[in-house]
């Protein structure tokens, strides 16, 4: 195994919240089932996430990709010079070391609940980039409330980088609380990049999320698997399917496991009764369109300073400010 690079550091915040058998039973218990979408990324389902990026179906990352190239001179100058560069659920980390090419951060916080991943993506970064200092948070970020600010260089404006559209993972309830704690970690003079899926034809929307290939509904299912290996579940997988559906009215897609027959599946000595044709939903992907999401950052507290996006508006990319109401709020928690 390759030595720690020299300018990485790790950090465990022990910030994990919720246990996966608190939230599996919570969410079996649930009517209808649920499962949290965060449970997904154990060491299989971030490998099949990789390849989902990967399938002709979910544009989302080529896109966002392609935007970044496209806009990259101007994303870069309207970012401080030497900033603290914050990404939560940092995993991979590919279209970060673009931006850090291009910005020249003094510093990169990287933030995940994997640490598999986490220190994977972090080292890769550090060896890239000799002279920036990174720093590995071992963390659930939405959990997390304050950054170990002395670790970070003193005076350096930070600027959160939340691509892929992870967002669209939350409601929009979650969505603005997200903005309104962030602020925190940012301070006034700092700033949020964010990338956000748009609403489009919903053929294209449930064919990213139910490619032909099946790997999305191997991601879906791996689920299942996760809480056989670590809870000693009873699911028979081929007794599930997958679903993915768009909701017009909610502007979200919603993923289910869909139970083909009737079935008692035991989790962490609890017996769940399955009816045929029941589901658990296990995530939903919210897309915006541009003046929506900028309406929804303003109700977070921030304006939205640019926006870059694709020719057909698939995906867009936003500079969001704290505006000065949270500013004030955000430089006195500091
Ligand atoms: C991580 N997140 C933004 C993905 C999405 O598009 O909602 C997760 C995903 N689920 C199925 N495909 C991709």
């Amino acid at each position: 195994m390759d030595a720690a690079p020299a300018n990485l550091a790790i950090v465990a915040a022990e910030c994990f919240g919720t246990s996966l058998r608190d939230d599996v039973l919570a969410g079996l218990a649930a009517r209808p089932k649920t499962l949290p979408a965060k449970w997904f990324y154990d060491a299989s389902g971030s490998e099949l996430f990789e390849a989902i990026c990967a399938t002709p179906e979910y544009y989302v990352t080529r896109t966002e990709l392609a935007i970044l190239d496209r806009h990259l001179d101007a994303i870069a100058a309207a970012l401080p010079p030497a900033a603290v560069l914050i990404e939560p659920g940092s995993g991979a980390g590919t279209k970060t070391r673009r931006l850090i090419e291009a910005c020249r951060p003094s510093a990169y916080v990287a933030i995940d609940i994997s640490r598999s991943m986490l220190e994977a993506g972090a080292a890769a970064t550090a060896r890239l980039f000799p002279a920036l200092r990174v720093l590995a948070i071992h963390a659930d970020y939405t959990r997390l409330e304050a950054l170990p600010g002395e670790a970070l260089p003193a005076g350096a404006s930070r600027v959160l980088y939340f691509p892929g559209s992870t967002i669209g993972n939350f409601t929009p309830e979650d969505t603005r609380a997200f903005l309104e704690r962030v602020a925190r970690w940012i301070g006034p003079a700092g700033s949020v990049l964010i990338g956000v899926d748009t609403r489009k034809d919903p053929a294209v929307l449930e064919a990213a999320y139910d490619d032909r290939a099946g790997v999305t509904a191997r991601f879906n299912l791996n689920l299942l698997a996760r809480l056989n290996a670590e809870l000693g579940a009873s699911f028979d997988l081929s007794r599930f399917r997958h679903r993915a559906r768009y909701d017009a009215q909610l502007g979200r897609v919603e993923m289910h496991l869909e139970s083909l027959v009737d079935q008692q599946v035991d989790v962490a000595g609890v017996r769940h009764a399955f009816c045929r044709g029941e589901t658990i939903h296990t995530e939903n992907s919210y897309k915006y369109v541009p003046e929506a999401f900028r309406a929804l950052a303003a109700e977070g507290g921030y304006d939205c300073r640019s926006t870059w996006t694709d020719e057909q508006q698939a995906f867009a990319i936003y500079h969001l400010v704290p505006a000065a109401g949270l500013a004030a709020a955000a430089g006195r928690a500091r």
